[in-house]
């Protein structure tokens, strides 16, 4: 089963719509991150959080793409979408035993990482993400914008999506962990569960403004993803 928050204004963007609906080749960036989960082969049930006001409309888009996925309205930040679509999966896959949550701004992560992610989590990790090593150096600055550390940079790990869990496990850290975190994973470590890697990829890029909308043109014009 997986999860795909998608009820982001995405504003960064610029097209006036929510991210998730900003087309990459004539296509909804939602419309290809659901394809490449069902098209994975280890996901059975989508289950989307939309903006509370394109619920309907999101629908009807992926029904018109012949993708069945059930959409939820999302809440007013991404942990609280999760939560919902959450709320919601539980109910209609009560005995699904792996859980993915996957950004639709990822919408061209390879189908590779997809199902190494579930396959870990089958195999017996309780939480596992897709991960790269860092190619920039990274400082900790103060508010001021003044450095204070530089953490060693061979320890740290750009963090990417499909995250998958098993669903006991994500469902206690959405009971237990209280406030919000920027990923599943994060609420997952804050009950004390250790949080597993597996090679990520940089096609699972966040497409977050206008210059990584240009790639992903390109990624998908070339023909790699
Ligand atoms: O804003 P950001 O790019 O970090 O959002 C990451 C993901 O969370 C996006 O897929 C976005 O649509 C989703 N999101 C959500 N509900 C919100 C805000 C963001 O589902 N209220």
């Amino acid at each position: 089963m997986a999860i795909v928050p998608a009820a982001g204004r995405g504003e960064r963007l610029g097209f006036g719509v929510p991210k998730a609906l900003v087309p990459v080749r004539g296509t909804a960036l939602l419309t290809h991150a659901v394809r490449g989960l069902l098209d994975a082969g280890c996901v059975r049930h989508v289950v989307v959080a939309a903006p509370p006001t394109e619920v309907e409309s999101t629908a009807a888009l992926l029904r018109d793409e012949g993708l069945a996925a059930d959409v939820v309205a999302g809440g007013a930040d991404r942990t609280e979408s999760v939560r919902l679509a959450l709320r919601h999966a539980i109910k209609v896959v009560p005995d699904a035993r792996v859980v993915l949550v996957h950004d639709a701004a990822r919408c061209f992560t390879p189908a590779h990482v997809i199902r190494a992610v579930v396959a870990a989590v089958a195999a017996g990790a309780p939480a596992v993400i897709p991960v790269l090593p860092m190619a920039d150096t990274v400082k900790q600055v103060d508010f001021g914008g003044t450095v204070l550390a530089t953490p060693d940079r061979a320890a740290l790990r750009v963090v990417q999506t499909p995250q998958g869990f098993d669903l006991a496990t994500l469902t206690r850290a959405y009971a237990e962990a209280g406030d919000s975190a920027t990923d599943d994973a994060g609420l997952v470590e804050k009950i004390g569960v250790p949080v597993a890697t597996v090679p990520g990829h940089a096609y699972a890029m966040k497409i977050t403004t206008p210059f990584d909308l240009a790639i992903a043109e390109f990624v998908l014009s070339a023909g790699v993803a």
